[in-house]
Parts: C-alpha cells; sequence; structure tokens
C-alpha cells in the first residue's frame, strides 16, 4: 500500500505518494527529474547517488523513499545559492576536476560535508572523506586540489 510522504528537497517542498519497496534514488531521478544522483552500483559501493539527508551525506540507493519523511534532502542542484555556484563547485571547474564528471556530484557533496565538519582538511582527511566515492576516470588528483584550493581560498 502506498504511503504518502512530505519532504524537504532543495528548498522545495515535496509531497508524494511512494510504495514501501520504492528507492530514494529512483523517486529524485524518475519521479522529480532529479539528475545529479546516478546509479552506479545500486548496492552502496560507489558514490555516485550520494545525497544528503539532513546535512549529513548518504547512498540514495540504500535509502528508502519513505525515511525521508519529513526530513531534509538536498543534492547537488541544491548548492547554488542565489544563482552562485560554491566556491567548492567553481575549485573543481578551476581545476578541471572532471573527466566523465559521473562522480562530481557525490564528490562534491562527500567534499562539502567535510568542509563543514573540517575546514582545514589535511590531505589524509581529504582522502578519507572521498574514499566511498568511487571515480572510474580516476581523476583523483585535480579533485583533490579542489578541495585543497578551496580551502586555501577560504583561509587566505
Ligand atoms: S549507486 Fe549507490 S553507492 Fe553506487
Ligand atoms: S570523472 Fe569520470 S567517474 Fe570520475
Amino acid at each position: 500500500m502506498k504511503q504518502t510522504i512530505s519532504f524537504i528537497l532543495n528548498d522545495r517542498k515535496i509531497t508524494l505518494d511512494v510504495a514501501p519497496q520504492e528507492i530514494l534514488l529512483d523517486v529524485l531521478r524518475y519521479r522529480l527529474g532529479v539528475k545529479s544522483p546516478k546509479c552506479g552500483c545500486d548496492r552502496g559501493d560507489c558514490g555516485t547517488c550520494t545525497v544528503m539527508l539532513n546535512g549529513k551525506t548518504v547512498r540514495s540507493c540504500m535509502v528508502l523513499a519513505v525515511e525521508a519523511d519529513k526530513q531534509r534532502v538536498t543534492t547537488l542542484e541544491g548548492l547554488m545559492k542565489d544563482g552562485q555556484l560554491t566556491l567548492l563547485q567553481q575549485a573543481f571547474l578551476e581545476n578541471n576536476s572532471f573527466q566523465c564528471g559521473f562522480c562530481a556530484p557525490g564528490m562534491i557533496l562527500a567534499a562539502t560535508e567535510l568542509l563543514e565538519k573540517h575546514p582545514h582538511p589535511d590531505l589524509a582527511q581529504i582522502k578519507e572523506a572521498l574514499s566511498g566515492n568511487l571515480c572510474r576516470c580516476t581523476g583523483y588528483q585535480p579533485i583533490i586540489d579542489a578541495i585543497a584550493g578551496c580551502t586555501k581560498k577560504r583561509n587566505p
């Protein structure tokens, strides 16, 4: 039997009926048209489906849609403020931290969470924060450079 859930998605209130087994990733992509979280493995291994649930990163392929009820969901699309990229997003652009870009939304959300917790992360902390996000193009160095550079810009 379907259940009505409501949640805040990137500052927009969403109300919809979901089946008990519906996965948050599928609801976001296929019912709400939010394309940044992607299905890379569908079993919690790769991080391409990363979103934030109440400010903490989760793998949306492993989260039931009903778990989002009355919660706050943030995707890459919700990071910009007043049409402006965040410093971190700008740093990814400036460092060419994308090859195919498939991993980028998850990487940026993981790094956003890191910088909120640790505004001055060292290399080990950056690597640890990214460790659950796989880049199939193995473009890790420019991603690390973007995060490290952003840290310097925030704290010259
Ligand atoms: S698709 Fe969710 S972790 Fe890979
Ligand atoms: S840039 Fe292609 S998967 Fe990371």
